[in-house]
C-alpha cells in the first residue's frame, strides 16, 4: 500500500472491465473515486461505451489496449471524447500495453508507422498526457506531441524472481538483440551474468529464425528469459529450442506483457519453459506481479 499520497480531490478513475481490476487497486491505494465505463460489444465488432458524466474532474483513464487490439484502441479513444465532451479538466491515459508499439519503423517500402498513427489519434480526441510501461519502443514517444512517460515493470519482475524462484549459476538471455538493455538492466539488479541471441524476421511471412553465436557457456545453467511481451510464443519457443540444445537446465521466462495467443501458454509449457512470470498489464494466468504500486506512485509524484 503506497502511503502518503494526497492527490487533490477532483481526481477519478475510469476504467472498463478489461483492467478493473487493477484500476480497482490504484483507486484504493490513491484513496479517489473509480467510475467504470460499461461497455457492449455488438456481433458486428463494435463497441458501445456508456459512464456517467465526469465534467470538472482530472480523469485517469487505466486501459490496456491488447487483443482485439482495434476495438480496445476504439474503446479507448471513445471514453477520451466523453471525457473531452463532458470538460473534463484533464485527460490522461494509463494504456500498460500500447498496442501497434511495433510498428515503430517503415521494415518494408510504403508501411505505415502506425504507433504515430495512434499517437495522432489520441492528441486529436483530446490526451494530455499517456503512460506506457515497458513499450516495445519508448523512442516512438518522443514523436507524440504530448505529454509522455514509460515506466519499467523490470525492477518488480526482479525482485519476483529474487524472492520466488532459486536459480542454479543462472544466466539471463535477451531472445533478441532488441532486447539487449532489458536485460543488461534485469542483469544489473539481480547481479547475473547475460547473454543474448540473435533474431531475424522474414518481413513477409512474418516468420522468425534464432541463433546463439555468443561464447558464455549455457550448459546446465538455470536460464532466464526476458522479453517485453509474449505475442504468439514463437519468439520463446525458438530461444527454449535453442537453448536446450545447449544444454540449458532450467527455463523461466519473464514479460511484462503476456498477451500469449491462439495457445500460445500450452505450446511455451511443451517446449521446455518451466514457468512464465508476467505482470497484470494484461489480465492472464501468469500475472504474478502487481503493477497498481508502481503506478499509483507515478500517479502521485506526476499528477498532483
Ligand atoms: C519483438 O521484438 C518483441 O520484443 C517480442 O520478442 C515479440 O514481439 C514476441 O512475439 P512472439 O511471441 O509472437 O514471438
Amino acid at each position: 500500500m503506497t502511503s502518503a499520497l494526497t492527490l487533490r480531490n477532483d481526481f477519478i478513475i475510469i476504467s472498463t472491465i478489461d483492467n478493473l481490476e487493477l484500476a480497482k487497486e490504484v483507486a484504493n491505494q490513491l484513496d479517489i473515486q473509480l467510475v467504470q465505463a460499461h461497455l457492449q460489444r455488438f456481433s458486428d465488432g463494435e463497441s458501445k461505451i456508456q459512464m456517467s458524466p465526469v465534467s470538472n474532474n482530472r480523469c485517469i483513464i487505466i486501459h490496456s489496449t491488447h487483443p482485439p487490439v482495434d476495438q480496445h484502441l476504439m474503446q479507448l479513444f471513445m471514453i477520451i471524447h466523453k471525457c473531452t465532451n463532458d470538460h473534463a479538466k484533464d485527460i490522461c491515459i494509463i494504456s500498460p500495453y500500447m498496442a501497434y508499439s511495433r510498428q515503430d519503423k517503415e521494415f518494408i517500402n510504403g508501411e505505415v508507422i502506425s504507433i504515430y498513427v495512434i499517437g495522432k489519434i489520441l492528441e486529436c480526441t483530446g490526451s494530455k498526457e499517456l503512460v506506457t510501461v515497458d513499450i516495445h519502443n519508448p523512442n516512438v514517444l518522443s514523436k507524440f506531441t504530448f505529454k509522455t512517460y514509460n515506466i519499467s515493470a523490470i525492477p518488480l519482475l526482479a525482485e519476483y524472481a529474487r524472492s520466488h524462484i532459486r536459480l542454479n549459476d543462472p544466466l539471463i538471455i535477451s531472445p533478441d538483440n532488441g532486447g539487449i538493455n532489458r536485460a543488461k538492466q534485469l542483469a544489473n539488479i539481480l547481479n547475473i551474468e547475460m547473454s543474448w541471441l540473435t533474431k531475424v524476421r522474414d518481413r513477409h511471412t512474418g516468420q522468425i529464425k534464432s541463433k546463439y553465436e555468443g561464447t558464455t557457456s549455457i550448459s546446465h545453467r538455470d536460464i532466464i528469459i526476458i522479453d517485453d511481451m509474449i505475442s504468439t510464443g514463437n519468439s520463446i519457443i525458438n530461444a527454449a529450442k535453442i537453448l536446450k540444445e545447449l544444454e540449458a537446465e532450467r527455463l523461466f521466462v519473464l514479460c511484462t506483457h503476456a498477451l500469449l495467443l491462439e495457445n500460445a501458454a500450452e505450446r511455451l509449457l511443451t517446449a521446455g519453459i518451466n514457468d512464465i512470470i508476467a505482470t497484470n498489464s494484461i489480465p492472464n494466468i501468469f500475472a504474478k506481479v502487481d503493477l497498481s504500486t508502481m503506478l499509483s506512485d507515478h500517479i502521485s509524484r506526476f499528477l498532483t
